[in-house]
């Protein structure tokens, strides 16, 4: 057994065998299709793990003007014009909710941050506390402030009474996605590629989201 077993455990392994009754929204704003990817692996992994999922778009606020003059992001809005949006109906329904956003001058997007604007009312009504939730996000640079986007997507986490499920290095599936902590993150080139392989910790990071929430249904029962 290496090290890094020894230390970690085969974590993955039994949360794969674990089937869970928790609702899942992976809630993603894309313009390029990285943050869309990684949804969709966390679609992946949380369904291997027993959770029942939705994947969801928040809603656009640039020009129709801009995306039209950008073929990639038109290209992209196109793919995932099936994919829907998320309401806050979709935030009572989760008992765990994957954000997944790019970086955007080290912050998280307009976009998301509307959308967890319009939760004022779900917050005063404490039905936004003891959701389980994490976050991933991209960036062109590997500094270019990935860790702060997701720090300050949990800001707004704390304040709704979430729990926040990151990943911690509960499994060494992280350290070879550039071993962020704090949530999944993943470097993108001048082509829209990923420069590192986060598939893994992208699943792992969603099944330990999907265990984290079944233990606390269990304990809420
Ligand atoms: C307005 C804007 C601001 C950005 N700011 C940053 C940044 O602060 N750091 C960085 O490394 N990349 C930055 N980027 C690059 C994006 O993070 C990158 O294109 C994105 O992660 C790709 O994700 P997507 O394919 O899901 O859209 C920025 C891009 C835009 C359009």
């Amino acid at each position: 057994m290496g090290i890094i077993t020894k230390l970690f455990g085969n974590s993955s392994k039994k949360e794969t065998e674990t089937m869970t009754n928790v609702k899942l929204a992976v809630i993603y704003y894309s313009m390029g299709g990285t943050n869309y990817q990684l949804s969709k692996w966390a679609e992946e992994g949380a369904k291997e793990a027993g959770a029942e999922v939705k994947v969801l778009k928040v809603p656009e606020l640039a020009p129709q003007s801009a995306i039209e003059g950008n073929p990639a992001w038109k290209a992209h809005v196109d793919a995932t014009k099936d994919v829907p949006e998320v309401t806050l109906n979709d935030l009572e329904w989760a008992d765990a909710i994957i954000f997944s956003v790019p970086t955007r001058f080290g912050n998280m997007p307009s976009q998301m941050k509307q959308f967890l604007d319009t939760t004022g009312g779900l917050w005063f009504n404490g039905k936004l506390v003891n959701k389980v939730v994490s976050a991933m996000t991209s960036a062109q640079n590997p500094h270019g402030g990935q860790e702060a986007t997701i720090l300050a997507l949990y800001t707004t986490m704390y304040h709704w009474g979430a729990i926040v499920a990151a990943p911690g290095y509960t499994d060494p599936v992280t350290f070879a996605a550039g071993g962020n902590p704090y949530g999944t993150s993943v470097t993108v080139d001048q082509d829209g590629k990923m420069v590192e392989n986060v598939e893994a910790a992208v699943k792992h990071q969603a099944k330990r989201t999907v265990n984290v929430a079944e233990l606390v249904k269990k304990g809420n029962q």
